[in-house]
């Protein structure tokens, strides 16, 4: 059989997965196996045409299609992106169509589900059959077991093909809907303000849609709006994974990025991303803005501000990017996701008043700095980040080290003495059956009526404050 594998990596042969694949790729030398290097090259498969043509003959005569990336910014680099975006710009589906395929990845294990999801659901939409997908920590490759578990999910992948056998689908096609948005000029304006609101968009084009959200949503506000176009802004490329801005933030790139990044976006109070869904995401050229803003590392870089999202298109049907989305504003930034409006409300009326309240709801939660706590999305990302910057990724990434001490982001459970001493006590003192008891019998009403009086009390006092005010 042959077996295509698209390799994700912007550092070609020098990716990390692509050793994972070569690894496995040895038991199997019965087979015939094809690498291509399409992010690495994808400036030159979007140029020309004929190089294009012959990754996809290579794909038409594949009985298999393996995808193999690292992840990037909680999903697949933007230049693997780009490529998947080609494949639908250059009317190349069919080659696609009815192909057995399955995903390798290796990652931090950080949001590695939905860069899985975001390709699976790409390879259904091009009429794939999904096998398996398999997502492996970096430096993994050490562990037997681990490469036991490759050599599983491979020999599984293979007698898959070779059988010919049924697959499943998980998501549903996206549907998308015609509106045409007729927008109205705002009745009353919102007051000056101090804030600095910008709005970063993909693609300001006039007549569609996204444009004239963008434009409704300028005329909420009596101040001026900045409009940032990342088409205007000169970006050489992807990020290359080269890592070198792990030790002071430096990006190996000499173009406009880092400058509008600092200068521009960074020194907003309010911040709206504006994009069109394209396929299970936005253009893969947003999903460069994520990457290369990555010179900051896992160092959040847009603290305590404010982030909205203004979509047009079905993103009501892709929870997945729904997630990303938020997790980018939490997890990534420790900044305020305040939502996201899409002009799926398919009324012009009703979209005018939405827009208008989230304009409103943008700048009452930024002058009361207002940032709500973090959800699972932000806490488990945050241990993630914490353990892997203390422990075994620290060499390389060295000013986050340096951010992670100063602003306290190494908050491991095992400084808390206070806790440590009490569940000392208490593990000790349930040994006496009547204390146990009493303990697991008072617990229902114990901690409630202690959180009731501290609340209490707290109300009180602040009450005064509040009415003081
Ligand atoms: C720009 C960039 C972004 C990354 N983003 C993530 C991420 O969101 N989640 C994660 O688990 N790992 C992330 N990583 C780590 C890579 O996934 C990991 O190093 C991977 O092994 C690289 O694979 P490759 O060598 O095949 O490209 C990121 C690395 C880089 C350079």
């Amino acid at each position: 059989m042959k077996i295509v594998v698209l390799n994700g990596s912007p550092k070609g042969k020098m990716s990390f997965t692509i050793q994972y694949v070569e690894y496995v790729k040895q038991f199997h030398p019965e087979h015939d196996w094809v690498i291509l290097d399409v992010a690495k090259k994808i400036k030159k498969l979007e140029r020309k045409d004929a190089e294009f043509q012959a990754v996809m003959e290579e794909i038409k005569s594949a009985d298999g299609v393996l995808w193999s990336f690292g992840l990037y910014i909680l999903c697949v680099p933007s230049q693997y992106m780009r490529f998947i975006e080609l494949i639908s710009l250059k009317n190349k589906k069919d080659v696609f169509d009815g192909k057995y395929t399955g995903i390798i990845s290796s990652s931090i294990h950080y949001y590695d589900h939905t860069a899985h999801q975001y390709l699976r659901a790409e390879c259904e939409d091009l009429g794939m059959q999904f096998i398996d997908g398999l997502s492996v920590y970096l430096n993994d490759y050490r562990i037997k077991g681990i490469r036991e578990l490759l050599r599983i999910f491979m020999e599984n992948f293979l007698l898959s093909i070779k059988n010919k056998e049924a697959t499943t689908r998980l998501y549903s096609p996206l549907h998308y809907f015609d509106f045409d948005y007729q927008p109205s000029s705002p009745d009353q304006q919102i007051e000056k303000t101090d804030k600095k609101i910008i709005i970063l968009t993909d693609g300001n084009n006039p007549g569609n849609n996204l444009s004239k959200m963008i434009n409704r949503f300028k005329q909420s506000y009596s101040n001026d709006i900045e409009v940032i176009d990342l088409n205007d802004i000169e970006i050489k490329g992807g990020c290359l994974g080269c890592m070198r801005c792990g030790y002071d933030y430096n990006c190996f790139y000499d173009d406009e990025f880092k400058d509008v990044y600092n200068n521009r976006i960074r020194t907003a109070d309010i911040i709206l991303f504006a994009g069109t869904i394209k396929g299970r995401y936005l253009s893969a050229k947003w999903k460069q803005f994520y990457d290369r803003a990555f010179f900051w590392n896992h160092t959040p870089s847009l603290v305590g501000k404010q982030i909205g999202y203004l979509i047009s298109g079905p993103i009501s049907q892709n929870h997945n990017l729904i997630e990303i989305l938020e997790a980018y504003a939490t997890t990534r930034q420790d900044a305020n996701f305040v939502g996201i409006l899409t002009d799926e409300i398919a009324d012009s009326i009703s979209l005018d008043k939405q827009i208008q309240s989230f304009a409103r709801q943008l700048l009452y939660f930024s002058e009361r700095d207002y940032i709500r706590p973090q959800n699972f999305l932000g806490v488990g990302g945050h241990k993630v980040f914490r353990d892997e910057i203390w422990g075994p990724i620290r060499m390389i990434w060295q000013a986050d080290h340096r951010y992670f001490r100063k602003h306290g982001k190494y908050d491991f459970p095992q400084k808390r003495y206070f806790i440590r001493f009490g569940n000392f006590f208490m593990l000790l003192l349930c040994k006496i059956p009547k204390f146990r008891r009493k303990f697991y019998n008072n617990l229902k009403s114990m901690p409630t009526n202690r959180m009731r009086s501290t609340l209490d009390n707290a109300a009180k006092k602040e009450l005064k404050v509040v009415k003081a005010s």
